[in-house]
């Protein structure tokens, strides 16, 4: 018998072990998502239990659920069969943290941890501080370890909620029959087992209808997205917070940016009408509505990112944006790091007061743009020689943002330099008002 299961370990232990695992929250409160790749259909099981509460005796006995699986033939030109499990935890805590492993009962992966922290939707609610990573357009190579080696130690400090990965992810998901989608999830798994890791999509997940995508990551759950991942929204302590799907205007074929419009305008109505108690509103996507790599500079003559498909988007999401009083853009998809200032119709709107690093009462929304995590192409855009006038700060290092909602007032974000090992720039928005007119 012993022999029998090192023989199965030996010949089939790595088509049987968990791995590419990867968190995100659900719809519901209270909830984390775990999901898994196994390359053989073995069964879905999480086992997990609390710990670091009070309350509860420790060590607490494992708890065990069960979750599903499905195939996806994750080739383009041959069949390649991987099977993807995911289970939800519930009934988490805010004041837990909870150790877990995934496997199917027998093969189990190593113990992560998260904490029960999660968005919130009934009272009574946590208005407390709230910390988000956010990156844009990362792959596999080279370019993005330094972000990878940055964010891993960050992580362990437990010193934020979660990961907002803004579109592009392994240059690409669908490459090589999937192996490359395959290789960069196992490179940010220490990353994305240990923190809810929520996504949507860029341009370079357009494949076959963004299959790869959404049938690789499971997002909140809406009436209007059905299921498919590609826009959602969620309220964190005093934020509500969309991650929409600018992909939709770049490809004339495609009716859903109507569907994702009207729910983004319910969704914006809905987040006003909470304004009270959760004042800030921020928008992410990946493609920029303003962005300084100018396209009408000869040797950037083809990058119409920030020219014609900027001035594309704001034709069609800019009066949305300062209709509902938006606090805060974040884009990603051209590979530098860009902040600017309030910015309405292309000219720089002055707030109560503007410092270098401050925004007292902004009137309109502001935009940073946060697409160098490291993509496989290296600095293909570099920050414009002539940024326009709105732009306050700019570099071409590889690295990550963090976005802290301190509290009703005052926001505070970051950018960090995977070169420099260091942050590199900072902003704060302190806010006086939630609508614009
Ligand atoms: C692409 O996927 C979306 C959402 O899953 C769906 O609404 C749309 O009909 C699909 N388009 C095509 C051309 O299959
Ligand atoms: C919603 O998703 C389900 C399952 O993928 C599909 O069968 C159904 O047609 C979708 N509905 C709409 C309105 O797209
Ligand atoms: C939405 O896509 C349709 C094509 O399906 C296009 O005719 C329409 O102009 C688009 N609407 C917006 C608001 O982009
Ligand atoms: C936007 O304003 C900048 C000045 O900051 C100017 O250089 C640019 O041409 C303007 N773009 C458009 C499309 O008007
Ligand atoms: C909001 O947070 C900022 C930054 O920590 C702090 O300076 C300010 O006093 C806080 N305001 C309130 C009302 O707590």
């Amino acid at each position: 018998m012993i022999f029998f299961t090192v023989m199965i370990v030996l010949v089939s232990g790595k088509y049987l072990f968990p791995e590419q695992i990867r968190l995100a929250w659900t719809e519901n409160e209270g909830e984390m998502r775990a999901s898994w790749v196994t390359y053989l259909p073995t069964y879905t099981r999480i086992a997990y239990r609390p710990i670091l509460c009070s309350d509860i005796p420790q060590p607490s006995a494992w708890l065990y659920v069960e979750g599903d699986r499905k195939a996806f033939n994750e080739g383009q030109t041959v069949e390649v069969i991987q099977y993807i499990h995911t289970g939800v935890i519930t009934g988490l805590r805010t004041e837990c943290y909870y150790e877990y492993q995934v496997g199917d009962g027998l093969f189990w992966s190593e113990t992560y941890l998260f904490s029960g922290r999660t968005p919130d939707y009934s009272p009574p609610y946590d208005y407390s501080k709230v910390e988000l990573v956010v990156l844009g357009d990362w792959g596999t190579g080279p370019n993005g370890q330094y972000t990878r080696h940055l964010i891993s130690q960050h992580g362990k400090i437990r010193n934020f909620d979660a990961v907002l990965h803004i579109g592009d992810f392994a240059y690409d998901l669908h490459d090589e029959n999937g192996a490359v989608g395959d290789e960069w999830l196992r490179i940010v798994e220490p990353i994305s087992a240990n923190y809810a890791y929520m996504t949507l999509p860029g341009n370079h997940e357009g494949h076959n209808n963004f299959t790869h995508y959404k049938e690789r990551f499971t997002m909140p759950y809406n009436e209007a997205n059905n299921g498919t991942s590609l826009f959602y929204s969620f309220d964190m302590g005093p934020a509500h917070f969309i991650m929409m799907d600018t992909e939709v205007y770049f490809d004339n074929s495609d009716a859903s940016n109507l569907t994702q419009l009207n729910w983004l305008l319910q969704d914006l109505d809905q987040a006003n009408h909470n304004r009270n108690t959760r004042p800030w509103l921020i928008v992410l996507s990946h493609h920029p509505l303003y962005c300084s790599v100018n396209w009408r500079i000869p040797l950037l003559k083809g990058n119409g990112d920030c020219g014609e498909d900027a001035l594309m988007l704001q034709q069609k999401l800019e009066e949305v944006f300062y209709q509902n009083g938006v606090d805060l853009y974040v884009q990603a998809h051209v590979h530098n790091y860009e902040r600017d200032g309030a910015i309405y119709k292309n000219q720089t709107v002055n707030s109560e007061f503007d410092g270098t690093n401050i925004h007292v009462g902004p009137k309109a929304p502001i935009y940073i743009t946060n697409g160098n995590a490291g993509n496989y192409e290296g600095h293909n855009d570099p920050t414009s020689p002539t940024p326009q006038d709105w732009a306050q700060y700019w570099s071409n290092d590889y690295g990550y943002g963090r976005l802290t909602v301190f509290n009703n007032t005052h926001l505070y974000y970051e950018q960090y330099s995977a070169i420099e090992v260091d942050q590199i720039d900072y902003v704060w928005i302190v806010k006086t008002q939630n609508r614009y007119n």
